[in-house]
Formats: structure tokens, sequence, C-alpha cells
């Protein structure tokens, strides 16, 4: 059985998780569900970044230990595994052992790049991350608008100038794919612009004693990026070199990081870099995301914007939370959550279009035999419809498969209209049974494709259909939200 190992982004956990995050792990879901659907073994990945200063941050301001902020907040993240349908194999927390054996092991073996310099630069906390005088704005962070703070150390640095050829090679001819393709040209023109080495630690006293210790150096702490990009090998066994490392990341051809374009950058260029110094395999796709604002406007504490996914599912289910997050705008674009949208997509989608499509086919079909003769209209677009949501799917476009898949639930809704079965509904009509198969069959369909982005809901269709005969009750798989 050939495997699929997909990852997504390990999240800071100075604040809980918002709609951002979700919707990130939501689509690396969605994408190992309709994997393991399709006969692939996958495993998914998901976790947590907590070396990072800005946690600490978060701990003094709280007056809490990190370490008491990093275990309440880490709970928020794994938590959205029930409250999200998420069905992730595995979390790691970076402050784990098989995190810290396995972040030290690959400093080792990647010793031949590193050295140690003093080095004055401009570090901006908010994205654990020197910037360069030149990209900032009136002074301050371009994405955070905070001034970073000058830092004059020796640390020890990473030889990615030396990778500058290869990392151009391996981009340009897909050894790792980027998508979407205006993301690989970006990442291209960074590298065409020149790598400079990067510094990979920071002084125990600026990282305030919290983080890993450089091997052999525990007047350092390995600089975040470069211990939280380990997790991904980390979490198959790296440190100990254990088979499962070997079958997942070592010898297997399908490996994808699902991330946000702010960071495409550490996996496209860093990540890659390291992998070649410690001589291990590289991933084969980077699938970067775009982001998701509020009303317009980014989220943050200030404005008072954030949404928490716990409450949405609370509020409307975890699966029209998965469904908004992944039908309302392609996955590579940027776009925007607001409760109207919500609603009005869930009632014009799921209330009216499948849950009414459902309905009605379900109160037609009760109590008949259903027999496999299929209209030849509906199966040929069923098969086209198949192939471009298997397409569409395989190359994480779950936006367009969607659309492929609501094309086809319109199409079957006028074909009730036009066949109008309830006429030849009269016993033995063979007909009106030709046409209850069809419905059948095109629901079915429907079911199977929609399962990934809303699981509990279709298991629950499928277990009413298994029964139809029995149901006394009507589905209501989405009832209708007033507004
Ligand atoms: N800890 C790093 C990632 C390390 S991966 C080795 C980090 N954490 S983060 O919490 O800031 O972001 C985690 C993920 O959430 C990133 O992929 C980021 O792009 C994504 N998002 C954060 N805010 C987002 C939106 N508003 N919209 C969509 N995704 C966003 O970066």
């Amino acid at each position: 059985m050939s495997k699929f190992y997909i990852t997504t982004a390990i999240d800071y956990v100075n604040a809980p998780p918002h709609i951002g995050h979700a919707m990130e792990k939501i689509m690396a879901d969605v994408i190992a569900r309709y994997q393991r659907a399709a006969g692939k073994k996958a495993f998914f990945l998901m976790g947590v970044d907590e070396n990072s200063l800005k946690n600490v941050r978060a701990a003094e301001k709280e007056g809490i230990t990190a370490r008491e902020l990093v275990d309440r907040n880490a709970q928020l993240f794994s938590g959205l595994k029930p409250a999200l349908n998420l069905s992730f194999d595995d979390f790691i927390r970076t402050t784990e052992k098989r995190h810290l054996v396995g972040a030290q092991k690959l400093w080792f073996a990647c010793q031949n790049d590193i050295y140690k310099k003093s080095y004055k630069g401009l570090y901006c906390v908010d994205c654990e991350q020197f910037r360069k005088e030149r990209e900032l704005v009136d002074g301050l962070c371009p994405d955070h608008k905070t001034k970073p703070e000058l830092i004059k150390e020796e640390n020890y640095f990473f030889r990615l100038s030396k990778y500058q050829e290869r990392l151009k090679e391996i981009i340009e001819n897909d050894e790792i794919r980027i998508i979407p393709e205006a993301r690989k040209n970006e990442t291209l023109s960074f590298i065409n612009q020149g790598l400079e080495d990067i510094c990979i630690s920071r002084s125990s006293e600026r990282a305030c004693g919290w983080g890993i210790d450089v091997p052999n150096d525990s007047s350092q702490k390995i600089w975040v990026w470069f211990d939280a990009l380990s997790n991904y090998i980390n979490a198959l066994g790296y440190g100990e070199n254990s088979g499962k490392f070997q079958d997942w990341w070592q010898e297997n051809e399908n490996k994808i990081h699902v991330v946000g374009k702010d960071i495409l950058r550490f996996h496209a260029i860093y990540w890659p870099a390291m992998l070649l110094s410690a001589g291990l395999a590289l991933p084969k796709e980077i699938f970067a995301h775009g982001f998701i604002t509020v009303d317009g406007q980014k989220m943050s504490k200030s404005l008072g914007n954030i949404i928490n996914p716990y409450e949405l599912a609370e509020k409307y289910g975890a699966d029209a939370v998965r469904y908004f997050l992944t039908a309302e705008f392609p996955a590579i674009e940027d776009g925007d959550f607001s409760y109207e949208k919500f609603e009005n997509r869930y009632n014009a989608d799921l209330a009216n279009d499948i849950g009414n499509l459902f309905e009605r086919v379900f109160a037609l079909v009760k109590n008949r035999k259903i027999e496999i003769s299929v209209d030849s209209e509906i199966r040929n677009l069923q098969e086209k419809t198949e192939k471009i949501y298997s397409e569409k799917m395989d190359n994480y476009e779950l936006y367009e498969a969607l659309n492929a898949v609501f094309a086809f639930s319109k199409k079957l809704n006028q074909y009730i209209n036009q066949k109008e079965p309830w006429k030849l509904l009269k016993d033995k009509d063979d007909e009106g049974s030709h046409i209850l198969n069809t419905l059948i069959f095109g629901v079915e369909k429907i079911i199977s494709w929609l399962k990934p982005f809303m699981p509990e809901k279709m298991e629950e269709a499928e277990n009413y259909l298994k029964n139809l005969s029995q149901q006394k009750e009507k589905l209501n798989l989405f009832p209708r939200i007033a507004r």
C-alpha cells in the first residue's frame, strides 16, 4: 500500500488557536481523509512550536512560567481533534524528549556547515527571525508592525549560501514541488537575490533559558526555527533512527508539508538546505495556502475580531465549519470570514442544495426496492465529475473539487424536477424505479465525495440510507439557520 505523509505547520502556543490555524488543519485533514479513502496509507502529523521566545513573553505577561503556559495552551491545539473532527495520527510538542533528541541530532548532522561568528542584527520576536533594514517599513516589521530588537551576539551560523545553486535546481525542476506555481516563482526569485548564511542560535540569556541547548555549548540555545522544522522527522523517530523514520521519510515518495504563505521560505529554502546538509531525503511537495481575514481585517487581539474555532464548531457543528473553510474560497488565495457569509453559504449549499436533495430523494425512495439500472445521462455526468473531483483532490484544489460536486448535485435536483418521478410511482413501474435508482446512485456518489469534508454528516446520511425502509423521521441533515 503506498504511503502518504502529510504535515501542517506546528503552531506557536502563545495564544489560543484561531480560525486561521483551524483552516490549515482542516485542509490537511480533508486531504488525509481523501488519500485514505483512495487506498493510501496516510499519516497525518500535527503539533505545536513551544520553544519560541514569544511563548516566554506571553507567559511573563500572564505572570506564569513558560512551562505552565505551553502545557495549558498545547491542549487547546491538540483539542481541535475532537472539536473539528481532525484525524491526525500523531501530535508532537517541541518540548518532548523525542523532539529534543532529534533536533540535537540534526544539528550534529549539519555540523560541517555550522560555524560561529559575531553578529549584529535586527530581530523580530513575533516573526522569530532577523529582519534586514531594507525590509522594514518606517523602522517596523512589515508583518507585525513592531520594532525589531537590535541584537549583538556571538552566535552559530548555518552555511545556507553553499546551497544556493542546488536549491535553485531543486525548486526549478520540481524535485520539491511548490504549490501554487506563483509561490514557486516567488521562492526562486528569493533564491536568485542571493542566499546569505543564517544565524541558528541565540545566547541562553536572550532566550531566557528557554529552548533546546546547542549540543556541547549550553551557553547557546538552538534558534527556534532550526529546532521547529526538525519536528517533521522527529515525530517519525529520526532521533532514534527508527524503522518508521526510514519508511515514512527516507524511503517514502509522498511527503507534503501544508503551510501558510508567510512561512513558505522557511520550508522551501531553509528546511531543504538543512536536509541536504544532513544527507537526508527531501520533502516532495509544499502546499502554501492563503490567509483568512475577518470582516476584511487581519485577526488581532486589539481589534477583538479573533474567531475561536471551538465556539464556531459549538454553534454550527464541526462539519459546517470544515465545509465553510474549504468551500468559500480557493485554498491558495486569501479569503474572508464573516458570520453573514458563513450562514449564507451554509443555507445555500448545505440546507438548500445538498440537504434538500437528500430529503427529496429519501422521501421518494422510501420502501422502494433498489435495482442497479442508472440513467445514462446521469451516469456520464457522474463519471465526468468523478474524474474532475479526483484530479482536483490529487492536486489539493479542494474548493474546485467541491464545485464539481455541487454542479453534479444541482443537476440531480434538476433531474428530479424534469422527471417528476412521483407521477410514475406506481408499484412495478419500471420507469419510476429506474429514476429512483439513478437518484440513489447519485446521492451515494455525493456522500462519498463529501465524506472527507464532512465526515460526521456524511456518515449519518450513509447510515440513514442503509436502513431507509425503517426510517420514521426525516434525516434533516442540515437544518436551516434562521437569519
Ligand atoms: N511556529 C511557526 C511554524 C513552524 S513550522 C515548523 C508558526 N506558527 S503560527 O502559529 O504563527 O502559524 C501556524 C500556521 O498558521 C502557519 O502555517 C500560518 O501561516 C497559519 N496561519 C496563521 N494565521 C493565519 C491566518 N489568518 N489565515 C490562515 N493561516 C494562518 O508560524
